[in-house]
């Protein structure tokens, strides 16, 4: 853990303002995660992002916007499905990839495509609007690891890296975006997110395709299958198979409610949600994930959640983290 001066946390939007505008990193809170912000439009600014992060190059960056509206000068193919995405949930923890103009290729890794989101944070709606231009954010942890859902998560990790963080609280939704690319006109999920599937598909009133992305085929290209690091090993399924075969560890237990379970005696267990909400347990399972890394477990148990709304996208992180786990 790192030691941060705690004068950089805060909430003054001027002096975040003023950091963004001279190329300074300024760490922004959404209703998904906390970013790790910079100019979009400042070369040198986005690549100390990537400094700071340990990211790879070839990982591009979200471009965050006040309106959409705002987005439409850097992008191309609005098309009327589009515009009733981003009518429903802009803002909101959905991102849109379509057809680039203007943006830097650093931000977008060379793809002809750019990322778009319109966060929805008081603060950071704010800060976009004085600051007049798209901010190039990723989630504000070291590359790999599990994104930060408050001020002190940031601090913790990145504090004495980079030049402010707006403290806007907890993280209401508590998973990243959604990413939806648009290809050839038709809408493929690159990214399981904050925003259910189901709530999607109510909008555009079909199914969308869904590309599972692995380690080998990088095609939204953070999407890595090893990812959101524990660094502790990590399975995932169903309790009541696992807890017996560890039996004899020092067990880490995650789960919606401890009471529906055998827990063994002397296990660490952290219930995400007790009244059985998967926007709760959302809410809350990268905070679980950091405390358990903290804690004395030898391994973390995790409970699977129903393969719905939030579920999926829950097991989607627990997948990633099982395979991380243990490497770091
Ligand atoms: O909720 C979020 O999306 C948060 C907050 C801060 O907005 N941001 C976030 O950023 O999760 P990051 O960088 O951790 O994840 C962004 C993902 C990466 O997997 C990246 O590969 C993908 O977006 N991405 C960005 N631009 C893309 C593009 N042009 N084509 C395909 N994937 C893209
Ligand atoms: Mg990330």
């Amino acid at each position: 853990m790192y030691l941060c001066d705690m004068n950089k946390i805060g909430t003054d939007l001027f002096e975040a303002d003023r950091l963004l505008r001279g190329g300074g990193l300024v760490a922004i809170p959404t209703e998904t995660v906390y970013g790790l912000a910079a100019d979009a439009l400042n070369e040198q600014a986005v690549l100390k992002i990537f400094q700071t992060k340990g990211r790879p190059s070839f990982d591009p960056l979200i471009c965050h916007f006040s309106h959409i509206e705002a987005a439409r000068d850097f992008v191309t193919g609005m098309s009327e499905e589009v515009l009733a995405l981003a009518e429903a949930f802009m803002p909101g923890p959905l991102t849109l990839v379509l057809p680039k103009k203007g943006i830097p290729d650093i931000v977008t890794s060379g793809h002809p495509t750019v990322a778009i989101r319109v966060p929805d944070h008081p603060l950071t709606l704010e800060l976009l609007e004085m600051f007049e231009g798209p901010l190039a954010a990723p989630s504000a942890n070291p590359f790999g690891f599990v994104s930060p859902t408050t001020a002190q998560h940031v601090a913790d990790q990145l504090g004495d890296k980079i030049d402010y963080i707006l403290d806007g609280g907890p993280c209401t939704v508590g998973l990243e975006s959604t990413i939806v690319e648009y290809r050839d006109g038709k809408p493929v999920v690159l990214r399981l997110g904050g925003l259910a599937l189901e709530e999607l598909e109510t909008v555009i009133g079909h199914r969308i395709d869904r590309i599972l992305t692995s380690a080998s085929n990088p095609n939204a290209p953070g999407m890595l299958s090893a990812h959101y690091s524990p660094g502790i090993p990590l399975e995932y399924g169903k309790l009541s198979e696992l807890i017996p075969e560890h039996s004899g560890k020092t067990l880490g237990i995650i789960c919606l409610r401890g009471e529906d379970h055998d827990i063994p005696s002397g296990a660490e267990v952290i219930e995400l949600s007790r009244a059985y909400d998967l926007n709760e347990a959302a809410r809350n399972i990268f905070a679980a994930l950091r405390k358990m890394r903290s804690s004395k477990v030898e391994m973390i148990l995790a409970e699977e959640m129903p393969e719905n709304f939030l579920g999926r996208a829950i097991n989607d992180r627990l997948k990633r983290a099982a395979a991380q786990a243990g490497l770091d």
